[in-house]
C-alpha cells in the first residue's frame, strides 16, 4: 500500500553518521558492496524525543554480513530487514555504535537507472532523490550529512577508470588483472550527491584558475572516440565558473571537477559533489549534430549542474519538500547565465514561454502542488515544472524586490550562514531578507498556494484622471491530496475551493499615449492582503497600459485590449517582452474568435507592420535594428496548448485547424516580403554568433510560414522545393532539421517523395549517433497528421529504436503527448495506447512511468467524450496489478482529483 509523507511530520534522524568508509568489489555478474558507518547520537534529536533505535533504508538487498560494534549480528537478533528497513535493535541506548555490513547488488540487471546501473558498458550511479538505498544501508535523507570515502576493485581491462567524489588519494594495481583506486570527499554530503563510475572512457582534460588562483583540473569523460564532441560542454563549464565567481562570488571549492556522459539516464543531468554524470544528449555537440536550442541547453544544463556546487551541494534540503530551495534558485541562475550569455530579450521570452506550455497546465492539472509541496507518496514525481521552473519565477520575484545590489547581499548572507546546512525554504528567506536589507514576508505565501494566479484589469478614464482595477484570482490554490487505497474505481472527490488568500506580487507597469509615447512608468505592489488595487493617475489623453513587464511575477494578466490598443503595443512598447506579449494577444484573440468553418483575415495594418520588419530585414541582410531572433520570436503564432488553455472545453483538433488556417493566410499576404527575405537571410559560412543563429532562427521561421503554402496553391512545389534544397545544402543541424520538419509537418495527405526522401537520408546519415536518432524518432512523432499514431508503431520495432532507454522512449511517447491534435483524437486511440506503453515501461522504469503518465493532465478539462475516453486509458493504468507507487500516485491523482 502506498505510503503518504507529510510535511508536517518532519523530525530530525536520532543518529548522526560522522563518517561513511565504502568498498565496492565490481565482479563480473554483480558488485560486493561493503560500508563501515560511524554513528553518534544526534543531540537535535536526542534534545527533544525519545530515544529510538536506529533504522536504515536498503531497498531489495542481498545481505552478506552485518556487524554491530564489530560483533556479526543475525537476522532477528541484532537487525530485523523487510526489504526496505533495516531495524538495529538496541541501538537506541548506545551513545555511539559502528557498523558494518556486506551486501551484494545487481547492477548489470537494473533496468530502473536508479542506484548503481550499467549504460552500455558504462557502471554509474543515480542517487537522488532515493537511489542510494539501492546500493547499500543506511540513512538516505538528505539532512544526514558525512564525510565519504571510496574504495573501488575491478578488472583493469574492463574498467580502467575508476571515478568517484572528491580526491583521487591512491591507485594500485593489484597484480591479477585487477586494481583499485582510492578517493576521498572532504565536504560532508547527504547519500543523494553520492557517485561512482566504472568504465572504459576517453577523457577531455581542461583546467581553470579560480579567483583566488587556484588550478581546478576540468575532466570531461566520454564513450570512446566520443571527447572531441565534449569541447563547448567543457568551455561551457569554464563560462559558469567564471560567472559564479564574478555575480555571486562563488569559488569551485575542490582541485578536480568531473563530468561524465552516459546514455541511459532518466533526466538531464546530476549534480554529485565533484562527479556530475549528464544524459550524453546534453554533453555531446558539434556543428553538423547540434542544433542552435541545443547548444544552449548544453550551456544551461553545464552552468546549472555545477551552480548546484553551491546551491543544493555546499548547501543542501532538509527535507525533500524543501526541494526548490535547491533547484528553485539553480534553475534562477542558470537562467540568469543563459542571460548574459545569450541575450536576456531572447531568452526572458523563452522562459516564459516555457512556463506558459509547460508549467501552467500542470498547476491548473490534478498532480498540481506548491513549490513546497505538503504531502507526497514518491517525491521523485515532484521533480516538476512547479518546482524547477514557477521556483525560479518566484526567486526571480525577490531578487527584483530587493534590487540586484540587495539579492546579492542577501545571497551572501545566505551562503555565510548555511554553509555545510542542510535547511529549509524559510531559512532562505529568512536570510536573504536579512541581507538584502527587505521584509519579505509578504513573498512568503507563494511556497504554500498552488495554482497560476490570474489577474483580471480593467481601466476607466474620465477625461482627466485614468484609473486601473486590478483584481486577482486563483481557481487551483489548493492541491488534491494523495490517495493510498488502491483502488481505481472510487467516485471523483469533488474538493470544496474557499476563497484561497492572495498573494503579494510585483506588477510593473508602463503607460503609453495614443501616438506611442510613453507617458509613465512605475511598480505597484499587490500586497498579501488584498485581492483587488485600484491605481490612478492623472491623465489628459487615455493612455494604453503595459502590464507586469518583463512578466516578472509568475500570473496571468486579463486586460480587454482592443485591437488598436495591442497594435500600438506591438509597434511602441519599449519593453521587449511585452511587445511579444502584445503580438501574442493580438494574434490569440483573433485565432480564438475563428472556428475552422470560418476562419478570418488578419487586420491590414497588423499585416503592413509584419511587412515592414520583413522589408526592412530583407534591405539590411538579417541585420537590421531589430535583432532577427527577436523578430522570429514575434513571428511566432500561440501554439495549441496555449490557445486550449483559454477555451472549455478545449478542442484540439479545431484549434489545431485554426492556427494552420491563419499560418497559412498571413503566408499568403507576405509570401514576397518572406521569400525575399528568406534568401537574404541565406549565410555563406556556417557560424554560431548571435546574429548568424538569429538569421537562422528568422530564416526557419519564414521557411516554415511558406511551406504552408505548399498545398494550398498551384505553385507546383515550389516550397517543397525550397526546404529539399536547405536540407540537401545545409551544413549544420538546424537548417537541416528545420528543413526536415518544414518538408514532413505542412502537407494534408502522406509525406511527399521529397519528404521520405529526407527522412531516408537523416536516418542513413545518423544511424551512429545516439542523440541525433532520437531527434529522427520525435521529429516523426512530432508530426500533426492523422497517420502519426501508425508511423510510431512502426517507429517502435525501427532496428534503431532502443526499447528501454528513457530518451528514445520520450522522443516518441511524450512528443506523441505534447502533439495535442494527435494525442487527443477523438478515438481515444492514442490515450490507449499510451497507456498501455506506460504499463509496460513501469515494469522496468518506473520513473519514465511515472513522469509520462503526466501526459493525461488535461482529464477534467475535455469535453465529455474525451474525458470518458481519458478515463478509460486511466483506469486500464489503475486497474493493473502491482503498478509502482510512483505511477499510482499521479495516475489516481489524475483520475480522483
Ligand atoms: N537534481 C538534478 C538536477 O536538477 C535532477 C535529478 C533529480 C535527477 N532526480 C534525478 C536526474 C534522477 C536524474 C535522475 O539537475
Ligand atoms: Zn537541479
Amino acid at each position: 500500500m502506498a505510503k503518504v509523507t507529510n510535511r508536517k511530520d518532519y523530525r530530525p534522524y536520532p543518529f548522526e553518521v560522522e563518517q561513511c568508509q565504502l568498498r565496492f568489489e565490481i565482479q563480473a555478474r554483480h558488485v560486493i558492496v561493503s560500508s563501515r558507518l560511524w554513528f553518534r547520537q544526534n543531540p537535535k534529536y536526542s534534545g527533544r524525543y525519545r530515544p529510538a533505535d536506529c533504522i536504515l533504508d536498503g531497498t531489495g538487498l542481498e545481505i552478506l554480513s552485518i556487524r554491530l560494534n564489530d560483533r556479526e549480528q543475525e537476522e532477528g537478533q541484532g537487525y530485523r530487514y523487510d526489504g526496505r528497513k533495516l531495524e538495529l535493535t538496541g541501538t537506541a541506548e548506545m551513545q555511539n555504535f559502528y557498523f558494518c555490513a556486506k551486501v551484494r547488488i545487481d547492477p548489470y540487471n537494473n533496468k530502473s537507472l536508479e542506484g548503481m546501473y550499467r549504460s552500455g558498458d558504462i557502471l554509474c550511479t543515480q542517487n537522488e532523490a532515493t537511489g542510494f538505498r539501492n546500493i547499500t544501508f543506511y540513512p538516505d535523507r538528505p539532512d544526514v550529512m558525512s564525510r565519504f570515502t571510496t574504495e573501488i576493485i575491478a578488472d583493469q581491462k574492463q574498467y580502467p577508470r575508476l571515478l568517484s567524489n572528491g580526491n583521487l588519494l591512491e591507485k594500485k594495481d593489484l597484480g591479477d588483472g585487477r586494481h583499485s583506486v582510492r578517493w576521498e570527499d572532504p565536504f560532508p554530503k547527504p547519500a543523494y550527491l553520492y557517485a561512482l563510475v566504472a568504465g572504459d572512457l576517453d577523457l577531455l582534460s581542461d583546467h581553470f584558475i579560480t579567483c583566488s588562483g587556484r588550478e581546478v583540473t576540468l575532466h570531461i569523460y566520454t564513450d570512446k572516440g566520443k571527447t572531441s564532441q565534449a569541447r563547448f560542454a567543457m568551455e561551457s563549464l569554464k563560462k559558469a565558473m567564471l560567472w559564479d565567481e564574478k555575480l555571486f562570488g562563488r569559488e569551485y571549492d575542490l582541485d578536480l571537477y568531473m563530468i561524465v556522459a552516459v546514455d541511459s539516464f532518466n533526466f538531464g543531468a546530476m549534480e554529485n559533489k565533484g562527479l556530475n554524470i549528464f544524459n550524453s544528449s546534453l554533453v555531446f555537440a558539434t556543428d553538423e549534430t547540434a542544433t542552435d536550442a541545443t547548444y544552449e541547453n548544453i550551456a544551461s544544463v553545464i552552468a546549472h549542474e555545477y551552480f548546484h556546487n553551491w546551491t543544493g551541494n555546499r548547501i543542501t534540503c532538509r527535507d525533500w519538500f524543501q526541494l526548490t530551495l535547491k533547484e528553485g534558485l539553480t534553475v534562477y541562475r542558470d537562467e540568469r547565465f543563459s542571460e548574459d550569455h545569450f541575450g536576456s530579450e531572447v531568452c526572458r521570452i523563452q522562459q516564459v514561454s516555457n512556463l506558459r506550455n509547460m508549467q501552467y497546465p500542470e498547476d491548473a492539472g490534478p498532480n498540481r502542488h506548491p513549490i513546497r509541496p505538503d504531502s507526497f507518496i514518491d517525491i521523485n514525481n515532484f521533480y516538476t515544472q512547479t518546482v524547477y521552473e514557477k521556483g525560479a519565477a518566484v526567486i526571480r520575484m525577490m531578487a527584483f524586490h530587493l534590487g540586484s545590489e540587495g539579492f546579492r547581499k542577501g545571497m551572501d548572507r545566505y551562503f555565510e550562514r548555511f554553509d555545510g546546512q542542510a535547511v529549509t525554504c524559510d531559512d532562505f528567506v529568512d536570510a536573504i531578507q536579512e541581507g538584502g536589507g527587505k521584509d519579505l514576508s509578504l513573498l512568503r505565501r507563494w511556497y504554500e498556494q498552488a495554482g497560476t494566479p490570474q489577474l483580471y484589469a480593467d481601466s476607466k478614464w474620465d477625461g482627466t484622471k485614468f484609473s486601473l482595477k486590478l483584481r486577482q484570482e486563483n481557481p487551483n490554490a489548493a492541491a488534491p491530496s494523495p490517495h493510498t487505497e488502491k483502488t481505481g474505481t472510487s467516485a471523483s472527490r469533488e474538493s470544496s475551493r474557499p476563497i484561497p488568500p492572495p498573494l503579494a506580487f510585483p506588477i510593473p507597469l508602463a503607460l503609453y499615449d495614443h501616438n506611442g509615447t510613453k507617458l509613465h512608468e512605475e511598480t505597484i505592489m499587490f500586497s498579501e492582503r488584498e485581492t483587488e488595487r485600484h491605481y490612478t493617475l492623472n491623465s489628459q489623453s487615455k493612455p494604453v497600459p503595459s502590464l507586469l513587464l518583463d512578466h516578472i511575477s509568475p500570473v496571468e494578466v486579463h486586460y480587454p485590449y482592443s485591437d488598436e490598443e495591442l497594435l500600438l503595443l506591438i509597434s511602441a512598447d519599449q519593453d521587449s517582452f511585452n511587445r511579444y506579449e502584445a503580438m501574442q494577444r493580438y494574434q490569440q484573440k483573433l485565432l480564438l474568435a475563428m472556428n475552422p468553418e470560418q476562419t478570418t483575415e488578419p487586420a491590414d495594418n497588423f499585416v503592413e507592420r509584419l511587412r515592414s520588419w520583413l522589408t526592412a530585414q530583407c534591405a539590411a541582410g538579417g541585420d537590421a535594428a531589430m535583432p532577427p531572433r527577436y523578430l522570429a520570436q514575434l513571428l511566432q503564432v500561440p501554439g495549441v496548448q496555449i490557445l486550449a488553455a483559454a477555451q472549455q472545453p478545449p478542442q484540439f483538433q479545431a484549434l489545431h485547424q485554426v492556427r494552420e488556417a491563419y499560418c497559412t493566410k498571413l503566408a499568403g499576404h507576405l509570401e514576397e516580403d518572406m521569400l525575399s527575405c528568406y534568401h537574404a537571410l541565406a549565410q555563406t559560412s556556417y557560424e554560431r554568433s548571435d546574429l548568424a543563429i538569429g538569421k537562422r532562427s528568422l530564416r526557419n521561421t519564414l521557411l516554415h510560414y511558406l511551406s504552408r503554402l505548399q498545398h494550398n496553391r498551384n505553385n507546383g512545389g515550389k516550397y517543397d522545393e525550397l526546404a529539399s534544397q536547405q536540407y540537401q545544402t545545409s551544413d549544420n543541424m538546424t537548417d537541416s532539421y528545420a528543413a526536415l520538419q518544414a518538408l514532413t509537418h505542412y502537407s494534408p495527405g502522406p509525406h511527399s517523395q521529397a519528404a521520405e526522401g529526407a527522412l531516408a537520408h537523416f536516418s542513413r546519415r545518423w544511424q551512429g549517433d545516439f542523440s541525433v536518432l532520437c531527434r529522427w524518432f520525435a521529429l516523426q512523432a512530432g508530426t500533426p497528421k492523422p497517420q502519426t499514431l501508425q508511423k510510431i508503431q512502426e517507429l517502435e520495432n525501427h532496428p534503431l529504436f532502443r526499447q528501454e532507454n528513457p530518451n528514445m522512449l520520450r522522443s516518441l511517447y511524450s512528443v506523441l503527448s505534447r502533439n495535442l491534435p494527435i494525442f487527443h483524437d477523438k478515438s481515444g486511440a492514442a490515450y490507449q495506447f499510451l497507456a498501455q506503453r506506460i504499463l509496460q515501461i513501469d515494469r522496468f522504469n518506473s520513473m519514465t512511468a511515472a513522469g509520462l503518465a503526466k501526459a493525461f493532465v488535461a482529464y477534467k478539462q475535455l469535453d465529455e467524450e474525451g474525458q470518458t475516453a481519458m478515463a478509460k486509458a486511466l483506469q486500464l493504468i489503475l486497474q493493473q496489478d502491482g503498478i509502482s507507487d510512483r505511477l499510482y500516485e499521479i495516475t489516481s491523482k489524475t483520475l480522483e482529483q
